[in-house]
């Protein structure tokens, strides 16, 4: 490996490569799911990239996280804590979340479309970890994000296509994330994995191609 034009030390070679990868499954199909087969394609491949490195899972299915609830809320919002002891559960998972996100160069997101969007396992995610104070503070022109990970591919498996029905789960994913400071955002689709043309293993293929491209 070479970087403008000089070689560097196995030393720099390492820092380089102890990269931290956050994969985060939300497909409620455990054994059946498209997009978590692909997640483990792209796991792969990232070990590939970075044999040093490390991955983080956080499964919400597995480990789901609960709604948001009025005294989570009421802290979201307005930053800061309340004193040890009296912190309301959601806000410490909150913490979890976000200490998970900060600590991770990148950024995987497996998921399902369910109904024109998002499984609400994610969405519980999300709204944990938009946060005044950890995520997300006041600007001159509004909220600014706070997070700089380098990079956050979404891969999403549906059953029908574009052409059939709405999707409108990969605009809000891209919205929240350039909110909270992650600009960079690749988007691979599976579509098409319910219908009955023949093609799906031809599909399965470009897709695990667009992931190949990212490396
Ligand atoms: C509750 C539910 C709702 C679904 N809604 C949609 C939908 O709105 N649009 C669509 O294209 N497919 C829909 N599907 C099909 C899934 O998107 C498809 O099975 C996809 O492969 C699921 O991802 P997975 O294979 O990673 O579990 C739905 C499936 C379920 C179980």
């Amino acid at each position: 490996m070479s970087i403008c034009g000089h070689t560097p030390s196995s030393s720099l070679v390492t820092y380089f490569d102890m990269k931290t990868l956050l994969r985060i499954d939300a497909s409620s199909q455990l054994m059946q799911s498209h997009s978590r087969s692909l997640a483990d394609y792209y796991e792969f491949r990232w070990k590939e990239h970075y044999p040093n490195g490390k991955v983080v899972t956080r499964d919400l299915v597995r480990e789901p996280i609960p709604h948001l609830d009025e005294a989570t809320i009421a802290l979201l919002y307005t930053g800061g804590e309340p004193p040890e002891g009296m912190i309301p559960p959601g806000i410490v998972l909150s913490n979890q979340l976000i200490r998970e996100l900060k600590d991770a160069d990148e950024v995987v997101i497996s998921s399902a479309v369910y109904n024109f969007g998002m499984p609400s396992a994610l969405k519980a995610w999300i709204d944990h970890i938009v946060r005044f104070g950890s995520t997300i503070a006041p600007g001159e022109r509004g909220p600014v994000g706070l997070l700089s990970n380098e990079r956050a591919c979404f891969l999403t498996a549906r059953g029908g296509n574009p052409e059939r029905s709405p999707d409108y789960q990969y605009p809000i994913l891209k919205a929240v994330f350039e909110y909270i400071g992650i600009q960079k955002t690749d988007w691979i689709s599976l579509e098409g994995t319910r219908i009955p043309d023949g093609k799906l293993d031809s599909r399965i293929s470009k897709a695990r191609s667009a992931i190949d491209d990212l490396f």
